[in-house]
């Protein structure tokens, strides 16, 4: 029988001395669930072929989908990437430690199971004191992708992913709900335009009052048709509950509502998810909040709670698709997998 994980409860208590024990782990080449500002991550020694493969075998993740390398200074940036162009330093030095990755080309000593075979990888300083300490003590950058199972909703709160990774892992750091709830904006610098390949809590529009040049990739909102992609990520089904889910958006809040209306009449076994104030217009429905981000960091425990509930059709009420607005539509399409009414 498999070894059990060795839960640390971090909740309420700072004691991260424990956390020695988990970068001893990760330097040994095995698997630590921990937690950052976006979602948690399941991390290895991101140097260590070995133990990166491992993550790949817990996801049940595709391998040509590259990870992110979780670092705690720019002294490890410089020992994994090549250079640090001028707007890449304008990035960090707004952003980081926070919910950004930048995509650099790589040195040789980042694996190419960690980059999936590209020559570039993706760097972030989480803004997070245990992910920061747990680099420290491991002392390499920590290889992380959300910690869910390959296609699944991202882990917010450990309940929502103990069964899923339980004895996988050498260690599980629960701090309670990760803070913003949805994953890191990920952006690509190619000819100083600043390319957006996964929005996040950092917005397009933070990056245009910066005075940058910002182009959101196109298949941040389309399906991916199959061709070339500047994201590997974008290919596969992600965020999704076993429970089909419809979209439904649109400027006409009113309009809105009552295509949500018509679709409870015909699925009679639904359940709406919409905002505080649009609660009371349905006959099931759950609120995950008001605000862009009260409901990104929400989203996912909601879908993973309702998808146990046994319900036909999950009717999800849109929102606008300026700031994190973006981040959150992007989700919430894949999660829908593409079926949408926009009104
Ligand atoms: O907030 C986050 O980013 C979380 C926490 C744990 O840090 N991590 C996360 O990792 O969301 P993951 O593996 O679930 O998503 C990484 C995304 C994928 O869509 C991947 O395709 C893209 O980043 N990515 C990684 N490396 C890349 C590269 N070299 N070029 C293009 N896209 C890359
Ligand atoms: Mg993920």
């Amino acid at each position: 029988m498999k070894e059990k994980s060795i839960c640390l409860d971090l909740k309420n208590n700072k004691d991260y001395d424990k956390l020695y024990l988990a970068g001893e782990a990760l330097k040994n080449g095995e698997l630590v669930i921990f937690p950052t500002e976006t979602v948690y991550g399941i991390g290895a020694n991101g140097l260590d072929e070995n133990a990166v493969l491992k993550i790949y075998e817990a996801k049940g993740r595709k391998s040509d989908n590259p990870l992110i390398l979780h670092i705690d200074s720019i002294l490890m940036l410089n020992s994994i990437v090549k250079s640090v162009g001028k707007i890449e330093k304008k990035l960090i030095d707004n952003f980081w430690p926070g919910p950004l990755t930048i995509i650099f080309e790589k040195k040789s000593v980042v694996p190419s199971v960690v980059s999936g075979n590209l020559d570039t990888v993706g760097v972030r300083m989480p803004n997070n004191e245990i992910a920061l300490e747990l680099i420290k003590y491991a002392k390499v950058p920590i290889a992380a992708p959300s910690a869910n199972i390959s296609g699944k909703p991202s882990g917010t709160k450990i309940n929502d992913i103990k069964d899923e990774f339980m004895g996988k892992v050498k260690y599980i750091i629960d701090e309670g709900n990760t803070k913003i709830g949805l994953e890191s904006t990920v952006v690509r610098v190619i000819d100083d335009i600043v390319y957006i390949l996964r929005p996040g809590f950092v917005t397009k529009e933070d990056l245009i009052s910066l005075g940058l040049e910002v182009i959101v990739d196109k298949n941040v909102l389309e399906k991916s048709s199959g061709g070339p992609v500047l994201s590997p990520g974008v290919k596969y089904k992600h965020y999704a509950p076993i429970t089909e889910c419809m979209l439904i958006y649109g400027n006409d809040k009113m309009k809105v509502i009552n295509k949500i209306k018509e679709m409870e009449c015909k699925y009679k076994n639904s359940i709406v998810l919409t905002f505080d104030s649009h609660v009371k217009c349905f006959n099931k429905a759950v609120s995950w909040g008001e605000s862009l981000e009260e409901i990104s960091h929400n989203m996912y425990s909601f879908l993973r709670r309702i998808d146990k509930e046994n319900y036909e059709m999950i009717i999800i009420e849109g929102v606008d698709f300026k700031g994190l607005g973006l981040a959150i539509m992007n989700r919430l399409l894949r999660a829908c997998s593409y079926n949408y009414i926009e009104v």
